[in-house]
């Protein structure tokens, strides 16, 4: 099973559903494709830890991330504008404090950057990350670290700095993951990460992680088959999934993968062929 450790981490999110722990899976996909793809989409980017890593260890060469969230949507699009800089300034000035987060994630926004250290902020003082409307302030924290616990301030600007670096590679979309598809399926130079949100019935965890947890699956699995490239798709081991895809003619696999509570889980993965896989 993949150690996470041994994966750069190179998004200022801590995310719900975050794929750090696949990134060893999409090496090994990219290398088994006949040819380094012109053009990555990532349609439901989120913290973007993929799309982050497609482009700095160059597996194509451009990359276009898609995300329908205002707010996941503004941190994107100011790291990648000429605002990234005051955006890490911010993050290392503001003295963190319950009193002096709650003001700041009370106040409105007055432009995309100003939304976009508040999303931050969010993501790192609320209960487990969640970056829907109502999750309440870390009390106790980890380690008992309270409110600051994973407040790095040092870490989260040097993050959003080094990405500086790709900026010239990386588009960001503000949209619909699966208009994007429909768009890019013809392209045979396109490879797409898609990871969508996914409420399984009786099952609310999707519904509290994110703004926008509905999504017609079967629509998204119908612009799939569209796809002239490749793609890797994935979900929760649900059979509801794997039925659906076998139904689209797709390959699937689980893996086993770590969640955020340390315990261990088994991932779906689909795809056109996924003999990549050991
Ligand atoms: C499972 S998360 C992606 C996590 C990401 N792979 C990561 O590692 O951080 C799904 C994302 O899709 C976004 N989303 C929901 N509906 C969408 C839509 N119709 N179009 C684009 N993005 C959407 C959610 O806001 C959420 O950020």
């Amino acid at each position: 099973m993949v150690n996470v450790a041994q994966v750069p981490q190179r998004s200022p999110f801590r995310y719900p559903g975050g794929k750090t722990w696949l990134v060893p899976h999409i090496r090994r996909w990219f290398h088994s494709l006949p040819k380094k793809p012109f053009l990555f989409i990532e349609p439901f980017a989120g913290g973007g830890i993929i799309s982050l890593t497609v482009a700095f260890e160059a597996l194509a060469d451009r990359v276009l991330m898609v995300e329908l969230d205002r707010s996941i949507a503004a941190v994107w699009q100011t790291i990648l504008s000429d605002d990234n800089d005051d955006l890490a300034d911010r993050i290392r000035s503001f003295h963190v404090t319950r009193e002096s987060v709650q003001a700041e994630i009370d106040k409105t926004p007055q432009d995309t950057k100003d939304l976009a250290f508040q999303t931050i902020l969010r993501n790192r003082t609320l209960h487990g990350g969640i970056l829907a409307p109502g999750s309440g302030i870390l009390k106790y924290g980890e380690n008992g670290k309270g409110i600051k616990s994973r407040w790095y301030p040092e870490t989260l600007s040097h993050r959003i700095q080094n990405i500086k670096l790709v900026r010239d590679k990386i588009i960001f979309a503000r949209g619909d993951g699966i208009d994007t598809i429909k768009q890019y399926a013809i392209r045979k130079s396109a490879v797409f990460f898609i990871d969508p949100p996914y409420t399984a019935a009786g099952k609310r965890a999707g519904t509290r992680l994110y703004t926008h947890s509905e999504l017609d699956h079967e629509e998204l699995f119908k612009q799939c088959a569209r796809i002239k490239g490749d793609f890797l798709m994935t979900y929760d081991n649900a059979s509801v999934l794997a039925s659906m895809a076998h139904r689209h003619r797709f390959k699937t696999r689980t893996v086993r993968m770590q969640n955020t509570h340390h315990v261990t889980m088994r991932e779906l993965l689909i795809g056109k062929d996924l003999t990549w896989i050991p």
